[in-house]
């Protein structure tokens, strides 16, 4: 058959919108995937690995742009009573972090794997509520202008993105990872 390959680079800016709404739409994608964790079946190894790899790479992304970006904008914009919402944002993500480094050794199988991915997706949900909640909320109030800050959320995560895909993208286990915290 002849399918045009349409796609290659198709999480393109999205039109109209604003750094929120492209954050939102990440939480939502990686929550897709830690659901599709939960209903795998328990000896579904390629299932899980697959899952997991795609998890951290985005879940890496996504925090790279946010402390590279938004949190420095949102601490500058923020009253000063509610930079402690940014503050608790990056000790969340550091928490993160460092359960996404255990899967550069854990294999799908191994014991820890899926308790690892289970408080990490835990530990994510509880961020992403109070993102949402508080922080987003609080940078809506500040008069940032988000749709440029979303402009430049977008290009920096299309760029991570490239890399990703670059450097042989699904290989998460390995090194693709610390590859990419580097950029
Ligand atoms: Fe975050
Ligand atoms: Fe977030």
């Amino acid at each position: 058959m002849n399918t045009q390959s349409k796609e290659s680079g198709s999480t393109d800016t999205p039109a109209a919108s604003d750094a929120i709404a492209l954050l939102k739409a990440d939480h939502r994608a990686v929550e897709k995937l830690f659901d599709a964790f939960e209903k795998a079946a328990d000896d579904d190894l390629e299932a899980k690995g697959t899952l997991a790899r795609r998890a951290c790479e985005e879940l890496t992304v996504h925090a790279i742009i946010e402390e590279e970006l938004l949190y420095p904008a949102a601490h500058k914009a923020l009253e000063k009573q509610d930079e402690i919402d940014v503050d608790e944002a990056y000790v969340e993500h550091y928490l993160v972090k460092t359960l996404i480094e255990k899967f550069d050794s854990l294999r799908p199988g191994d014991d820890g794997f899926d308790a690892t991915f289970k408080v990490m997706s835990e530990l994510v949900k509880h961020h992403v509520e109070e993102e949402e909640a508080e922080l987003f909320p609080e940078l809506r109030e500040s008069g940032v202008d988000l749709v440029a800050l979303g402009v430049k959320l977008a290009a920096r995560k299309n760029e991570l993105m490239n890399k990703l895909d670059a450097a042989g993208s699904k290989l998460v286990g390995d090194r693709s990872l610390s590859f990419i915290r580097a950029a």
